[in-house]
């Protein structure tokens, strides 16, 4: 049994009390729906794995309130503070050196030197970290390999009778990942996933450009694996007609059975973009497949394209 609890101030001290026996808590992010649970127990965090089917060498993300919680388990150079101090909370995650006294499971970790951080800004998240008082793990909330949950319906859809609750905040607002910043020493900083946070944006900040290329020495974020986020049907990119047997997923000048978006704003073609690969899925059917209108590279087209590149890549 999955219970699904309200975000209120009750619904929250009871996920946080599920989280603290050990059980797991999927709860909404501003960017999609997490897998929550206690960072510090291997339990927890092997129950994760489990959960998701997710194998054990990809490593997840850790969840905490601020960047003083975030400090207590990486360490920062200048330039991962300049980064947090001005990106979270928000749709970041930082990879960074993990200190030895973090007390993290190193499940988490998958083992690494490094950890991934991220603080959300999703209130319900802000919420459930306030009343656990602890560093969460919580990759996406979806059968590994499978598209990342933007609502608790999704969740459900995924995950029900495998996980103890899932605390529902309604839709996610941003609807694709973290950006995936890798700062590690001695290294230039490094994008190992496009995300919720236009790299233009970050380059800013950073005064630098950051490395994009897939770097094979460096630890790589197996979110870069070619097949992920896949739907059931197949997908075909850059269409502006459906072919026979396809449902066409439009933007800006085409118009599809959905739409991504009709004005052509990336902001809200990557809020939908998970449900509409969700209801695609449906309407194609057995042996259907789904075509989608082209998205420009820029801004936050690059995540949206990296997700569609998945969906679309032959499967493992
Ligand atoms: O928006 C998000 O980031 C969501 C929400 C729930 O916060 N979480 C998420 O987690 O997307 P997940 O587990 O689906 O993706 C985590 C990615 C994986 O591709 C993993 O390989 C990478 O982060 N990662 C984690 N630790 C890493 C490390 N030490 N070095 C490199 N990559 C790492
Ligand atoms: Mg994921």
């Amino acid at each position: 049994m999955t219970i699904v609890l309200p975000p209120t101030a009750t619904g929250l001290t009871k996920a946080a009390a599920l989280l603290r026996e050990g059980g797991l808590v999927a709860f909404p992010t501003e960017t999609v729906y997490g897998l929550g649970g206690d960072a510090r127990s291997d339990a927890a965090v092997a129950a994760i794995f489990a959960a998701k089917g997710r194998p054990r060498f990809n490593p997840l993300i850790v969840h905490v309130s601020d960047l003083d919680a975030a400090e207590r388990l990486a360490r920062f150079d200048a330039r991962a503070r300049a980064v947090a101090q001005a990106f979270w909370p928000g749709p970041l995650t930082l990879v960074l050196p993990l200190r030895a006294e973090a007390g993290l499971s190193p499940l988490v970790t998958a083992g690494l030197g490094s950890v991934a951080i991220r603080v959300p800004a999703h209130a319900v998240a802000q919420g459930l970290l306030q009343a656990f008082a602890g560093p969460l793990a919580a990759p996406s909330a979806n059968p590994s390999g499978r598209v990342s949950p933007t609502q608790a319906a999704h969740v459900l859809d995924g995950l029900a009778g495998r996980i103890a609750g899932v605390v529902d905040g309604g839709a996610c607002m941003v609807g694709v990942e973290s950006t995936i910043l890798g700062l590690l020493p001695d290294s230039p900083p490094r994008l190992l996933r496009p995300g919720g946070l236009p790299l233009e944006v970050l380059e800013a900040v950073l005064g630098t450009g950051v490395a994009t290329g897939l770097d094979e020495k460096a630890i790589t974020a197996p979110g870069q694996l070619a097949s992920h986020y896949a739907p059931v049907a197949a997908v075909r990119l850059g269409a502006t007609t459906a072919a026979a047997h396809e449902v066409l997923v439009g933007f800006g000048p085409v118009t599809g059975t959905l739409t991504l978006s009709a004005t052509g704003d990336l902001a809200e073609a990557a809020a939908n973009l998970f449900d509409m690969l969700r209801r695609a899925d449906v309407l194609a059917g057995a042996g259907g497949r789904i075509a989608f209108a082209p998205v420009p590279e820029t801004g936050l087209g690059r995540a949206i394209n990296d997700r569609l590149r998945r969906a679309a890549a032959p499967r493992a």
